[in-house]
């Protein structure tokens, strides 16, 4: 856990409203979004933490396949569970209809008796959604939806990508689904990280001077795993040279060994798997050095049709590596991905074999 979470009261605030409230409160049924690094498990765990305070029972799973059954263990008293495990599973993976509609009613019994009647509380938490198995959502969902439909005390609060949206919330199979509250992750306010940065490095016995958090703050860009790695890196510079105080010097040392991070665990990740095609509209977007592209600009510098890149947009977008928010432009989804693509461009193209 990060020593604290920079600028999501208001997400926070919006599940204790949730809790407090009762069964029927919209709040109870969450959905979070954010890009990678964005805070979206830490938020979870957080709401976890908080829902345990509250004397709440808290299932954390992974959508990763065989999430149903796991939760469902976990829902179960231990001595049956092990009476159960050599049973023909009734929650394995492969989720055919009649699979599906049985899954739902056990984990919906399962639920049912862990509420013991309306005294319980349970909240579920389910990170990574956007490349889970709409089948295993689907009964998952399902038996929540009966759940508060019998008035029970339960809350389900899922993150995914931005492509699960499109992928798991607008499915239709899923339509309970759309009513979660929406949470999206956006970046953290300067003001917010300048103030967390100070508090931070003040609580680990340094001193800091102001334009080393200035450059520090800018070069966090609002994005919660880049000042996590530009406070750590800065830290550390002033701390190896022996110093009382993060000077100007240290902040910038920091910067560039947290940007070497941040290249290598996010931006590279992120580009590796991406066929040649979509690595040139890529490099074409990234003559704008950041900035929002008009999708029309980048068709020019190819030198091919806008409804021919068409695909090429939406497979980006579904790959969450760039978003459309406003009509007409895209834009990377994550900071520093035009810096890294402008340095590397002659061996990307290269790779490419262009
Ligand atoms: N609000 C915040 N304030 C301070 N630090 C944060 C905040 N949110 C996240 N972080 C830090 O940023 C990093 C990334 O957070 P996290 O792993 O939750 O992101 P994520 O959205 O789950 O990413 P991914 O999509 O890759 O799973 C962590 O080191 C976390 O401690
Ligand atoms: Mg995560």
């Amino acid at each position: 856990m990060p020593p604290e979470l920079i600028g999501r009261d208001f997400v926070i605030e919006s599940f204790v409203d949730g809790i407090e409230n009762g069964p029927g409160a919209p709040e109870r049924l969450m959905r979070i979004t954010g890009a990678r690094g964005m805070g979206k498990t830490v938020m979870l765990n957080e709401l976890g933490r908080i829902a345990r305070g509250h004397g709440w029972v808290v299932i954390d799973e992974v959508a990763s396949p065989g999430f149903c059954s796991r939760i469902w263990e976990r829902l179960m008293p231990r001595n049956q569970v092990e009476s159960l495990r050599f049973q023909p599973s009734i929650l394995g993976i492969s989720f055919g209809e009649v699979e599906t509609e049985r899954a739902s009613l056990t984990l919906r019994e399962a639920m049912a008796a862990q509420l013991k009647g309306g005294k319980g509380n349970v909240l579920i938490t389910l990170d990574e959604v956007q490349d889970s198995s709409l089948e295993e959502v689907r009964a998952l969902a399902v038996a929540i939806q009966q759940v508060i439909g019998d008035d029970l005390s339960v809350a389900f609060v899922f993150a995914g990508l931005p492509s699960m949206i499109d992928r798991v919330v607008n499915a239709k199979a899923l339509t309970f689904l759309r009513r979660a509250v929406p949470e999206d992750l956006a970046p953290l306010f300067p003001e917010d990280v300048e103030r967390s940065f100070a508090e931070t490095i003040g609580a680990s016995g340094l001193a800091v001077t102001s334009d080393a958090i200035d450059i520090m703050v800018e070069a966090a860009a609002g994005y919660p795993f880049m000042v996590q790695l530009v406070g750590y890196y800065g830290w550390q510079a002033a701390h190896k040279r022996g110093s009382t105080v993060l000077e100007l010097r240290d902040a910038e040392q920091g910067v560039v060994a947290a940007r070497r991070q941040f290249d290598r665990m996010v931006v590279e990740p992120a580009l590796q798997n991406l066929p040649p095609t979509l690595l040139s509209y890529l490099l074409a977007m990234a003559q704008d050095e950041g900035r929002p592209s008009k999708t029309g600009a980048v068709a020019v510098r190819l030198d091919r049709d806008l409804t021919e890149l068409s695909s090429y947009r939406s497979r980006l977008i579904k790959e969450n590596v760039i978003q459309s928010r406003t009509r007409g432009e895209v834009e990377f989804v994550v900071p520093y991905m035009a810096d890294y693509l402008n340095q590397h461009r002659t061996d990307l193209l290269d790779e490419m074999g262009n």
